[in-house]
């Protein structure tokens, strides 16, 4: 089944004041495109002042705290995000996941609290270089499904899955599309298992140097109903182009 189309922008550890411009923009030219729907995951500081220069046009956070609230010194609630005006959060990023050592059970718990608190989730996985080399890509990456997965989704559409082969963020290396095909189509045939028809509404975006160049021949495989960019949504002029294959691709 074709869904609509997701383009969600990651900007990681980039964006001060001064790149309110540039969302600005991505908001403005998004409205030429009412077919797909965008996104802009922005360092949690930046949400608020998102949130009021393009009202209406979803602003997200990169990261939360599984548990509602506490004593979790510098960490970010989902209930906080939801009050600056975010409508959704990435969890799972394998940033986050290497580099400060979160768990599947950890994301789980990411998930259902995001959306117990009214925050869609994009929940990322992928597999490392090694892991592909050895020829266990997918089912390393579906282990990771399954242990990430929260407990129920509602509609299906406040979750999304991102497909990141970690080798392909920000190196220009993608995999090709039989590659892509055959993880999307393992990650759609397991979440229809788990959820049953509602897992046929979770829409499976790919993440891993989506560019303008790549952007058209990837949102033309099967089960691919969007993407999750991190560099090329920096700027306008880079994350546009995507926008606008994702709406060519829908035809
Ligand atoms: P990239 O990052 O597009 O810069 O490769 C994608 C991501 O990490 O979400």
């Amino acid at each position: 089944m074709a869904l609509r189309k997701f383009v969600a922008g990651n900007w990681k550890m980039h964006g001060l004041s001064a790149d309110l411009v540039e969302i600005e923009a991505i908001a403005a030219a998004s409205s030429n495109f009412p077919g797909v729907d965008v996104a802009l995951c922005v360092p949690a500081i930046l949400i608020e002042r998102a949130s009021r220069a393009v009202p209406g046009f979803r602003i997200g956070g990169q990261d939360i705290h599984q548990a509602k609230e506490g004593a979790h010194t510098g960490s970010i609630s989902a209930r906080m995000l939801r009050d600056a005006g975010a409508t959704l959060t990435i969890v799972g990023h394998s940033e986050r996941r290497e580099g400060h050592n979160e768990t599947n059970a950890q994301v789980r718990a990411k998930a259902e609290t995001a959306i117990d608190c009214g925050l869609d989730v994009i929940l990322c996985i992928g597999e490392i270089l090694e892991v592909r080399e050895q020829g266990a890509a997918v089912s390393t990456v579906l282990a990771q499904l399954d242990g990430s997965l929260p407990d129920r989704t509602n509609a299906g559409s406040e979750l999304s899955i991102a497909y990141e082969p970690v080798w392909a963020i920000g190196t220009g290396k993608v995999p090709t599309a039989g590659e892509i095909l055959e993880m999307h189509s393992s990650i759609r045939a397991r979440l229809v298992e788990r959820y049953g028809a509602t897992g046929e509404l979770i829409r499976i975006l790919y993440g891993g140097s989506v560019k303008p160049s790549n952007a058209l021949e990837i949102f033309g495989v099967s089960d691919v109903d969007g993407a999750l960019v991190g560099g090329a949504s920096l700027k306008a002029s880079d994350f546009i182009p995507i926008i606008a294959a994702a709406a060519d691709s829908q035809g």
